[in-house]
């Protein structure tokens, strides 16, 4: 099998993530995060989100969204969502199972919200009948590479807030779109009023991590609890917190997903003129979205590694990571190219 263009959580950890697990790899230390290492994270994340961040480190990216979806929701209430978010698709069913969560679905074109969509569950407030919207929960970058600008994320947190409700990241890609949009981590967060925000290191290059970064000082009491109670309280989690230390170092985060951005910006160039190919998305992340001829797909996945995205149109989805070389991009392209009859 030639290199993989399944997913970012194929790749291997970054040298850097791992080195900074070696280096804290030395005698004991306090559990649960009240070691030294999670206390310089959590000044590190304030670095980045604003003084007014609280970080707390989680095993994986269902864990953030679910936890911080808990700690923004009553039961009563919902979180509007893209249908195509992974949340709804791809968490087996853990907002729902686990939190009670009540998922508010909206098909897009693009994976992306809108006010005007939004506005469509924002309907029977204070009606004890109905399930009360709480919360919207927008992916960043989205899970079909796509981009929100900070304008359009200002929007949603806008609507959200004049409607008693708040804003959430899933932010398992925050660093592609970041760094695609070339902006601080902020600019997509904070500062576009967002509440809270999964921040993945995962998908970046950790062996294992992410952060639920909440945005303001309220939510901030429970979350120690929900974290425990939901089963994502790392007992050693320096080694959690030394690979975030390693990511956020000089940027560590931009170089990674700018390189993977960078590679599916080069494969979409390669193939976007092959007859036959059509691209299905806008290529802003990293990630290319392709409907192949039929039968083009299974030839390929011979050789490639690659995930079919939709069984019904045949839609196929390939992934670059920080450690995608060129030439594997274009050797791809090429056996795209030649496979198509
Ligand atoms: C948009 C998005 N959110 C969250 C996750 C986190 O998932 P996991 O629980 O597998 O770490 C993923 C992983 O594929 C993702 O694509």
């Amino acid at each position: 099998m030639r290199a993989y263009f399944n997913s970012d959580n194929y790749a291997p950890v970054l040298p850097e993530a791992m080195a900074a697990i070696a280096a804290v790899n030395e005698g004991h230390a306090p559990a649960y995060g009240n070691d030294a290492v999670t206390k310089r994270i959590e000044d590190r994340l304030r670095e980045q989100f604003g003084d007014q961040a609280h970080g707390f480190l989680v095993f994986n990216g269902t864990g953030a969204n679910v936890v911080a979806l808990r700690a923004m929701l009553r039961p009563w209430q919902g979180a509007v969502v893209a249908a195509s978010a992974h949340l709804n698709l791809d968490e087996g069913g853990a907002p729902e199972a686990l939190a009670g969560i009540k998922l508010l679905t909206l098909p897009t074109t693009d994976g992306k919200l809108t006010p005007e969509l939004v506005d469509k569950w924002i309907v029977r407030i204070g009606d004890e009948h109905a399930i009360q919207p709480g919360a919207v929960s927008v992916t960043q970058s989205t899970e079909l590479g796509t981009l929100y600008s900070p304008d359009e994320l200002r929007a949603l947190a806008d609507q959200a807030h004049a409607n008693g409700m708040r804003l959430h990241i899933d932010g398992a890609r925050l660093a592609n779109a970041a760094a695609a949009l070339d902006v601080p981590l902020r600019a997509i967060t904070t500062d576009v009023g967002a509440d809270v925000v999964s921040f993945g290191g995962t998908k970046a290059g950790l062996m294992l991590g992410e952060a639920i970064v909440l945005l303001g000082d309220d939510l901030a009491p429970a979350m120690p609890y929900l974290r425990k109670q939901s089963m994502q309280l790392a007992s050693k989690m320096r080694f959690v917190a030394a690979q975030f230390e390693a990511l956020l170092e000089g940027e560590l985060w931009r170089r990674a997903a700018g390189h993977a951005n960078l590679m599916a910006a080069r494969l979409a160039e390669a193939v976007r003129d092959v007859p036959g190919v059509r691209i299905t998305h806008t290529v802003q992340a990293n990630v290319v979205f392709a409907i192949l001829p039929p039968g083009v797909a299974e030839r390929l996945q011979e050789e490639w590694g690659f995930y079919t995205w939709d069984e019904h149109t045949g839609e196929v989805r390939w992934m670059c990571s920080h450690d995608t070389r060129a030439e594997d991009v274009d050797a791809f392209a090429a056996a795209v190219a030649a496979a198509v009859p």
